[in-house]
């Protein structure tokens, strides 16, 4: 599916965020082990949970989930959980992935995970080689899916110093030390999103956190869960709003607000460097919900200056790299994103997509293996060829941002995956007055 877009005068409105995807595949995957009668609401209906929440149900959860009503209503397990009868696909969904490598390793099932194309294509090292060193026994095909999880269990304790930083790698060893009862230590070498250390304190786990050296150490001890809480809300997703707030600072004239957006502070640096370009940002309304920060988000449009940035910041942001060259490729002035060689190894070769997609659109921009250089020039978008996304649903988002300064309009090829994370996108940039159809 092809999507084609063009400038638009001006933006403005008020949106709901969207449920967040991260947190939205803990709620299913906690949720499901926690085995009460309870409801996720605000969950994120779109195809990366959904695929997590069918896998789920293949090894015995009870979840159902309406997608009209972004809720899942979890029913209690009768029987325990079990072998699936055949593979569990998740689809374009790496957290799905490797998150359930670690849940089902620790509660000592057979299943062999798969994927799409994409998905086949990631690394599995990162997980299988901490959860063989756990004690548990798993395949890949030569690191890659299918990963197949033999029946086994793990020792009483496992210390790992994680090399990467790494949210899906520190929570599939975590779901396994939960599932596996093993008392857990890990080390990152700079804090990942700590959504899944939040949900299982709110959930009564027995859960610390320090920091140390710029290190981030987690400490899990096994014990019983306390349930007293059982219902689970979801805060918005940030990743999903950064499209919104970097088109309403890109436009000409624009004013919106987001609602109810996640700022875990873990996931949300963003804002600060969009701030430090210059950008007109509010955050109004802080609340805290489940263990999780949210606040609303009113922007107006800002010309931007360029950015220099690197290092600690990367994994607060590390999905926000495509839009945030976007941002860049319309500021005034030179702006520099080190250290983020995983863009190699997401959806897409991210580094990759974004400077194709950006010679595309005429910004002069030089990468290397981890960082890239973007030339930001004030004004429109000349006429271009067709931007291809690499079926990499933020390539896409971010590409479709951009055409807000193509007065003659710009189409980004293979769009379809944007339904993993954001399936409402299309829609909620038109309300706010873009231009986005489907080239037939
Ligand atoms: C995620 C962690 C990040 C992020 C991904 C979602 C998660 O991946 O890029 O979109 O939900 O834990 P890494 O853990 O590979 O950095």
């Amino acid at each position: 599916m092809n999507l084609s877009t063009k400038y638009s005068a001006c933006l403005k409105g008020e949106l709901l965020c969207p449920g967040d995807k991260s947190i939205s595949q803990r709620a299913l995957i906690i949720g499901s082990y926690l085995n009460q009668e309870s409801i996720i609401s605000n969950i994120l209906s779109s195809s990366d949970p959904i695929y997590t929440a069918n896998a789920l149900n293949q090894v015995n959860a009870n979840l159902i989930f309406n997608k009209l009503s972004n809720t899942v209503k979890i029913k209690r397990r009768q029987i325990p959980f079990q072998d699936p009868e055949g593979p569990l696909d998740l689809g374009n969904s790496g957290t799905g992935a490797r998150l359930l490598a670690g849940f089902l390793s620790g509660l000592g099932i057979n299943a062999t995970i798969t994927g799409d194309k994409s998905l086949s294509s990631r690394p599995m090292k990162r997980i299988v080689e901490p959860l063989t060193k756990m004690g548990f026994k798993l395949s890949s095909n030569n690191h890659r899916l299918p990963i197949e999880i033999i029946q086994s269990h793990g020792g009483s304790f496992f210390e790992y110093n994680s090399p990467i930083s790494s949210a899906q790698v520190k929570s599939s060893i975590l779901l396994a030390a939960l599932t596996g009862s093993i008392e857990t230590k890990i080390t990152e070498p700079i804090g990942s999103r700590d959504h899944t250390e939040r949900m299982l304190k709110h959930f009564g786990a027995d859960i610390h956190s320090e920091t140390q050296n710029d290190k981030n150490i987690i400490h899990f001890f096994p014990s019983a869960l306390s349930t007293h809480d059982k219902d689970y809300y979801v805060v918005g997703d940030f990743s999903s709003a950064a499209f919104l707030i970097v088109a309403a600072l890109i436009s000409d004239d624009a004013e919106i607000l987001i609602r109810d957006v996640g700022i875990n502070p873990t996931r949300s640096a963003l804002v600060d460097v969009l701030k430090e370009m210059g950008g007109n940002i509010e955050l109004t309304k802080a609340k805290k919900v489940s263990n999780e920060e949210a606040c609303n988000i009113l922007v107006k449009n800002s010309q931007l200056k360029g950015v220099d940035i690197g290092g600690h910041l990367i994994p607060s942001l590390i999905d926000e790299i495509p839009i945030l060259s976007i941002a860049a490729s319309f500021a005034d002035g030179k702006s520099k994103i080190s250290d983020i060689g995983e863009l190699r190894v997401k959806e897409s070769d991210r580094l990759n997509a974004i400077s194709q997609g950006l010679n595309a659109i005429g910004i002069a921009n030089v990468t290397s293996e981890t960082s890239i250089t973007v030339h930001g020039k004030a004004g429109y978008i000349e006429q271009t060829d067709n931007i291809e996304s690499f079926g990499d649903h933020r390539i896409a988002m971010s590409f479709l941002v951009a055409g807000l300064k193509s007065k003659q309009g710009i189409t980004v090829n293979n769009c379809r995956n944007i339904v993993t994370s954001y399936p409402n996108f299309v829609s909620d940039m038109n309300q706010l007055g873009c231009k986005i159809s489907e080239v037939k």
